[in-house]
């Protein structure tokens, strides 16, 4: 079998044992003589699924009583809507911190549905770092602070959460969810669209600190309102089963690995083999990400003209590597290697990398 080097921003690269496992139950399933796909979503087979993903986040994150998981759909795009429809009071207002599209997505919802309110934003510097605690200026009435963990099309990342004190923090973790231990107690609410680090798109994990209900606005639509979902653990209506079946099939693989932890061991060894693989050709390429700044998930670099990034990303997919365009708003190259993809993927990578740069330097 010859896999492809997947290192796309998302959907992305999935751990191949949750491939293979989800192969061969594919036409008979837990002895259903069915696939998960075909079979109720209120029948015992999936509900024993559904909750043991459920139960694996927990497990996982260490959730204390008080946190609830939920699995929604609409993406983390319904996310930037919900958030603030359901925790923003009628006059109020949330703080948003700014690094990048997404957050500015999510602050562009907030202030459809209520009032957002930038509290911080890394754009003068062209969003190449997360802003500093000391450049925060949050507003001691506001109803959270929202931040993103980690920008995808900038490479990005939070290393540090900012310090909110009494005020709800919430945090868009789509492209970085499960990627080391963190103190997911410390959080209101944390969202993730499953199509980077967890899964197949289809599902949003949120994560819920289950008291916080009791402040959000009532008079919502049912589907819109956190409180249904929570009181129906997430069976209120149809979840996207299969979605969900591969999520727990990622979950299980994690903690088969040794967990968080040894998520972040191997994450950390990823990062860093391609950003020592950048600074090993200083005039050839360019992490325009501040260092203390530089996303784990996804690595942005540059190459000395548009021409070479082009031949660059064409040449890589001739040697059975995809994905390492950068976003289109931004250009560049952009290598996503999320807790699935391997070292051996990223040791190719950055020997592929190593060589280019000796050919065309
Ligand atoms: C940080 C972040 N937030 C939100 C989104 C949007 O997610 P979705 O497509 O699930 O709505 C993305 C997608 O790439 C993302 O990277």
């Amino acid at each position: 079998m010859n896999r492809t080097l997947n290192f796309y921003a998302g959907p992305a690269a999935l751990p191949l044992p949750t491939l293979e496992r989800a192969r061969d139950e594919m036409i008979d399933w837990a002895g259903t003589g069915m696939s998960v796909m075909e079979t109720s979503h209120r029948s015992k087979e999936y509900d024993a699924v559904h909750h043991e993903a459920m139960d694996l986040i927990g497990e996982l994150l260490g959730l204390d009583d008080d946190h609830q998981v939920l699995f929604l759909q609409g993406g983390a795009s319904l996310q930037f809507a919900m958030v603030p429809m359901n925790f923003i009071p009628p006059g109020g207002s949330a703080d948003y911190v700014i690094t990048g599209s997404w957050a500015q997505k999510a602050l562009k919802e907030a202030n459809i549905v209520a009032r957002g309110r930038v509290a911080g934003s890394s754009e003068a510097a062209s969003f190449t770092r997360v802003p500093t605690q000391a450049e925060l200026d949050l507003d001691p009435t506001a109803a959270f602070v929202h931040v993103t963990s980690n920008n995808t099309i900038r490479g990005t990342q939070f290393h540090e959460f900012p310090k909110t004190g009494s005020l709800p923090l919430v945090a868009d973790m789509s492209s970085d969810f499960l990627w080391r231990p963190i103190d997911a107690n410390r959080f209101h609410l944390i969202y993730a669209g499953a199509q980077k680090n967890l899964g197949p798109s289809g599902v949003t994990i949120v994560v819920l600190r289950k008291s916080w209900l009791a402040k959000a606005n009532s008079g919502l639509p049912t589907m819109l309102k956190y409180s249904i979902h929570s009181e129906k653990e997430s069976l209120y209506n149809t979840p996207p089963t299969f979605a969900v079946y591969m999520v727990r099939n990622v979950l299980l693989w994690v903690k088969e690995m040794g967990g968080l932890t040894a998520m972040e061991t191997r994450n950390r060894a990823k990062g860093d083999r391609l950003y020592r693989a950048i600074a090993a050709h200083p005039d050839f390429y360019r992490s325009p990400v501040d260092a203390g700044s530089r996303s784990y998930m996804n690595i942005v670099f540059r190459l000395p003209s548009e021409e070479l990034e082009t031949k660059f990303v064409a040449e890589a997919k001739q040697a059975h590597m995809v994905g390492l365009k950068g976003h289109r708003s931004v250009g560049g190259c952009r290598a996503s290697i999320y807790n699935a993809t391997d070292l051996a993927a990223v040791e190719t990578l950055a020997t592929f990398m190593d060589d280019f740069a000796r050919r065309n330097g």
